[in-house]
């Protein structure tokens, strides 16, 4: 267990926590070289050595304070039988879904196609690289969820209103929520020291339909995950009322995006903050990235931060910025 823990359960720590959304990723050559010899993404996240490499390739690199496994979100959907393939400069596909197949999916044989995830948290878990230092688990948030498996691929940032009109939702909500209970509770069992939830397009759904889509089924399994012992942080990316949604569903840490003005969240939230600054700041020149990284630690300096991003690590970031943002937030006092 790793200061990230700590700061989320309010003991002492002697540095800001530190860790990036997508810090295993193309920006890294070393992750490239392994992508480039496993075209099927797929298949590269269900093996568990190679993820296993791939997940401590940036620790190797930069002080971060804690893993995410390199896994994907969209591993629900494949568990649930529906089929899923990564395609370049297009993104996830998904098949067509089919209810009554996905409704008679059993518990075993989701936990059978996603043993190699469990598997790789195990060795990971067990490397000398994490003496100290948290792995982070996660799923997708139900939302997030639902809408790649009725959209089948990425929404951009228009959502298909057919969405709202499917027949059965009800029933595909409580089979997606009973699934990401099983591979949460896996994940816990294997080693996952915390949980993060990404509500990626939380941003997309209309106000009056938060407490159908996110509030209930993200309150279900943050409660669940706290009953197994363990902490959650939720990510719902761009959504109206980051207040609302904390005291709603009541998670350990908030992770915010980069639209989020940090000033007024300081002032509003009293759980402890993650994240916030745009990615694309680490593709500015060292000064201007380090005066955007400064604007965060100081607006956080009196409460509980850990150190993140808005979004995900872009590819064309220059690994050496990251190394330098990330000794620049270590050496902040
Ligand atoms: O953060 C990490 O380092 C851990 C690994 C991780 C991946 N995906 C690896 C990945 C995590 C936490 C995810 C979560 C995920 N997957 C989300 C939520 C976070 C977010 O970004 O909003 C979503 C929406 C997905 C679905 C997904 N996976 C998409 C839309 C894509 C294509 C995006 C792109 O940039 O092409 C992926 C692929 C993916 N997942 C990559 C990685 C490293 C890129 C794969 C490649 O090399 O082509």
């Amino acid at each position: 267990m790793g200061i990230l823990k700590d700061c989320i359960n309010n003991k002492k720590i002697t540095s800001i926590p530190i860790w990036f959304m997508r810090q295993a990723g193309r920006y890294l050559p070393e992750f490239r070289d392994i992508r480039s010899k496993n075209e099927n993404f797929v298949n590269l996240c269900l093996n568990p050595e190679l993820s296993k490499v791939i997940t401590l390739q940036p620790l190797k690199r930069f002080s971060f304070d804690a893993a995410i496994i390199f896994s994907d979100i969209l591993l629900i959907p494949y568990a649930l039988g529906q089929n899923l393939k990564f395609e370049k400069n297009f993104g996830p596909k998904l098949g067509d879904l089919n209810l009554e197949k996905i409704l008679n999916v059993s518990d075993d044989e989701i936990i059978n196609k996603l043993e190699p995830v469990y598997k790789l948290i195990k060795i990971t878990s067990q490397d000398e690289t994490l003496l100290n230092k948290d792995l982070i688990g996660f799923v997708g948030g139900t939302w997030t969820l639902l809408v790649y498996m009725l959209n089948k691929k990425s929404p951009k940032n228009i959502l298909d209103k057919d969405i709202y009109k499917y027949p059965d939702q009800e029933k595909l909500l409580k089979q997606i929520i009973h699934t990401q209970k099983i591979h949460i509770k896996k994940q816990v069992e294997n080693g996952a020291s915390i949980i993060q939830i990404f509500d990626s397009w939380a941003g997309l759904l209309e106000n009056n339909k938060y407490e159908k889509y996110i509030y209930q089924p993200t309150k279900e399994l943050v409660n669940y995950i706290k009953s197994l012992g363990v902490n959650v942080i939720c990510f719902p990316r761009n959504i109206k009322n980051y207040k609302e949604y904390c005291e709603t569903v009541k998670p350990n840490a908030i992770s915010i995006d980069y639209e989020v003005d940090p000033n007024k969240i300081a002032k509003n939230i009293n759980i402890p903050i993650q994240g916030g600054l745009d990615p694309k700041c680490l593709l500015l020149e060292k000064t201007d990235m380090l005066k955007n990284a400064k604007k965060y630690l100081e607006i956080f300096k009196n409460h509980k931060y850990i150190f993140n991003l808005g979004h995900g690590v872009m590819p064309t970031t220059n690994p050496e910025n990251v190394k330098i943002l990330v000794e620049f937030v270590k050496d902040f006092k």
